[in-house]
């Protein structure tokens, strides 16, 4: 794709923190960006609004990532309003810790549903337009919880790790077709999923990471919006670890 102008983007779960971030990285870097929310449109509105003053382009879009139906809507609105998506940021993605013993069915498939399933359907929906332009980006917000265990995250680790493994086969199908798909493995960030630890957790976690500190929404968007972009076009099935070194 020579004219990134021309490109279009979409971002799950862009109404707040690592989303959010994404998105106007995405839009600052020339893409046009569908800012996607699941129950909050006004953030999204936020987001969008302020792309657009950077001079961007984003529209807001509802979309929740385990609703075959409501992913089929909002691809089909993004295509007539900006365009093809080549490139998508499966963001998206929710945490609901508890030890394995009593943890509730409910809550796994909630866990798998979402991070798992969700970013397996919007691809195959995604893969579609970018098979035709033999040009995407595919990028995966998985964890370092993929990466090591945490107590309590076995749903969690389980859908980041088979986020993982859905990158690499992934890749692998589409590479020939001048389509990447990488992975994204967070430490911890600060946002709604780490602002409901106490003191005492937020500081074991700090004391986890050699650098000493969260890491930003932007810095994990910078390294996302590398892996969109043009200057990555020989990076695939790549698992990146921006954790502060806490899986090094
Ligand atoms: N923060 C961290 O320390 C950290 C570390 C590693 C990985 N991550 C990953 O980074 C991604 C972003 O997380 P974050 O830290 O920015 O957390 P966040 O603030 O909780 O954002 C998660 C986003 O996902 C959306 N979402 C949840 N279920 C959805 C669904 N079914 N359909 C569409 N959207 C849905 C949420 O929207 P609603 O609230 O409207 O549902 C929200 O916008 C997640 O995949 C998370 O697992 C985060």
């Amino acid at each position: 794709m020579s004219d990134r102008r021309a490109s279009v983007a979409l971002v799950t779960g862009a109404s707040r923190a690592i989303g959010r971030a994404t998105a106007l990285a995405l839009a600052r870097s020339g893409l046009a960006v569908a800012v996607g929310y699941r129950s909050d449109p006004e953030g999204a509105e936020e987001v969008a609004a302020k792309a657009s003053a950077d001079g961007g382009r984003a529209l807001p879009i509802s979309i929740d990532v385990t609703e075959e139906k409501s992913i089929e809507g909002a691809f089909t609105r993004i295509e007539s309003e900006l365009g093809t998506v080549r490139v998508l940021v499966n963001n998206a993605g929710l945490s609901k810790d508890g030890l394995a013993v009593r943890y509730p069915t409910e809550a796994w498939d909630a866990t798998v549903n979402t991070n798992l399933r969700g970013a397996f359907l919007c691809s195959r929906r995604a893969l579609r337009g970018m098979l035709k332009a033999r040009w995407g980006r595919i990028v995966n917000i998985a964890s370092a919880a993929a990466l090591r265990g945490n107590s309590g995250q076995s749903a969690y680790s389980a859908s980041k790790a088979g986020l993982v493994g859905m990158t690499r086969s992934m890749a692998r199908e589409v590479a020939i077709r001048g389509i990447t798909v990488n992975a994204v493995c967070p430490g911890f960030v600060e946002s709604k999923i780490t602002a409901v630890a106490g003191d005492e957790l937020r500081q074991r976690y700090i004391e986890m990471t050699p650098a000493g500190r969260f890491g930003t929404p932007e810095e994990i968007a910078g390294v996302i919006a590398f892996l969109a972009g043009p200057e990555a076009s020989y990076v695939t099935g790549a698992i990146l670890s921006v954790d502060g070194g806490l899986t090094a």
